[in-house]
């Protein structure tokens, strides 16, 4: 049967399966987790539902399923260098795999049987911002991908999430086609911008959650936090010990801050909570944010608030001249360890195995990246409420 998609094309759900014909090859991720002798810990009232995360990264959004019982069925990305910390912290396989040569087949056969399928993800969101939109990026194809799986495989429960600009990503066309695709395949969709301190998180970050199932209609639970309530970065990150920038808290690999230079360590000194560089010195601006109105620049180089959430974790969060990346009172940037606790990875969240180098890039990108726990744990929770109403 064929479909119309927002910009007039059609397609259909027997779409060219180019891919079948692939090995899947690396099932490795799935012995190795079963051989590394970690069982998965037994839930009581364990949630129906067998979870499958595609693009998982280092495990933001399988960590909330997690946390709310749920022994996910397996990740897929092709970053293995998120395979230790999405094995070691959630006690799933990960499988290294491009998912667009992912086949239906090796996607249902990932699912465990006589469970309701929940399949999530969160494509990378890189090419949606806007410096990348004029770019032909081909990644923007993987939520058509997405769509594609969906349609071959039909889970029960969907969910996606991404950043919002998704949705004026070719004049909307792209997620304009991914949700009509869902509809045609006869699944409720439902999708809003959610504003994360309304959900807890000690941090100002805006997502896009899609959220879809065959059964009935399906709406992300009532956030339960409002302005005056909003958890701070004070409360998040204010008993770790305290740290100069380059040094290292011995007890905690991760709670490392990235060393400055000689200027931008006065820069800092000079940097004012909420401020930005226009606070300084002419001495210390920097030629380029002189220029003309260096509006452009303002949200660089500044200190973050005690008293409220932070600014949203990039993948660049370690650095001072990357964002309002200053710790609030400490001369230096976010530690590592800063950056996951208000993304709500627990504290003691394992990203690289013990002796492994600690990459400030590699690790910011997982952490800067991630799906926010406490927003996972809110998709796990309303799932598991879809599915007990459903009698799924
Ligand atoms: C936004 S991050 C996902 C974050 C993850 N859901 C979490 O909560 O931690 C996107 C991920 O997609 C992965 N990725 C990019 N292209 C991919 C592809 N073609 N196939 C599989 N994974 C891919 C990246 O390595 C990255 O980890």
């Amino acid at each position: 049967m064929e479909n119309r998609l927002s910009h007039g094309a059609t397609f259909s759900c027997e779409h060219d399966r180019r891919d079948t014909m692939i090995d899947f090859g690396s099932t490795e991720g799935r012995v190795r987790a079963n051989v590394s002798g970690r069982p998965i810990r037994p839930v009581p009232d364990r949630p129906r539902g067998s979870v499958v995360d595609i693009f998982c990264g280092a495990g933001g959004l399988t960590h909330g399923f997690r946390l709310e019982g749920y022994a996910v069925a397996a990740g897929i990305d092709v970053d293995e260098a998120c395979r230790y910390a999405f094995e070691h912290n959630n006690e799933a396989p990960f499988l290294r795999k491009d998912v667009s040569y992912l086949s239906a087949q090796e996607l249902l056969d990932l699912f465990y049987q006589g469970e309701p399928k929940i399949l999530v993800g969160c494509a990378p969101c890189q090419p949606f911002s806007t410096y990348n939109q004029k770019k032909a990026d081909p990644k923007w194809r993987l939520i058509r991908r997405f769509g594609e799986l969906v349609c071959d495989t039909k889970p029960d429960i969907i969910s996606m999430e991404n950043v919002p600009r998704l949705m004026e990503f070719r004049e909307g066309r792209v997620f304009g086609d991914f949700t009509a695709r869902l509809k045609a395949a006869g699944y409720h969709v439902d999708h809003q911008i959610v504003f994360l301190p309304n959900y807890g998180l000690p941090q100002r970050r805006s997502r896009l959650v899609l959220l879809a199932s065959r059964h009935g209609s399906i709406r992300l639970e009532k956030p339960t936090f409002e302005p005056n309530s909003y958890r701070t970065v004070e409360e998040a990150i204010g008993n770790l010990p305290v740290l100069r920038a380059g040094a290292i808290d011995p007890r905690d690999p991760l709670h490392r801050a990235s060393r400055m230079s000689e200027l931008n360590r006065r820069r800092i000194r000079a940097s004012k909570p909420g401020g930005s560089w226009k606070d300084w010195s002419e001495d210390l601006v920097a030629k380029c944010h002189r220029a003309k109105s260096g509006r452009s620049y303002e949200a660089v180089y500044g200190r973050m608030k005690a008293d409220e959430p932070s600014p949203t974790i990039t993948t660049q969060f370690f650095g001072f001249g990357n964002g309002r990346f200053g710790h609030p009172h400490q001369h230096r940037a976010l530690s590592l360890r800063e950056g996951a606790i208000l993304q709500s990875f627990p504290r003691d969240y394992a990203f690289v195995a013990p002796g492994d180098a600690i990459e400030f890039k590699k690790l910011g990108r997982m952490i800067g990246n991630a799906v926010p726990v406490l927003l996972s744990r809110a998709i796990a929770r309303t799932i598991s409420g879809h599915v007990k109403e459903y009698g799924l």
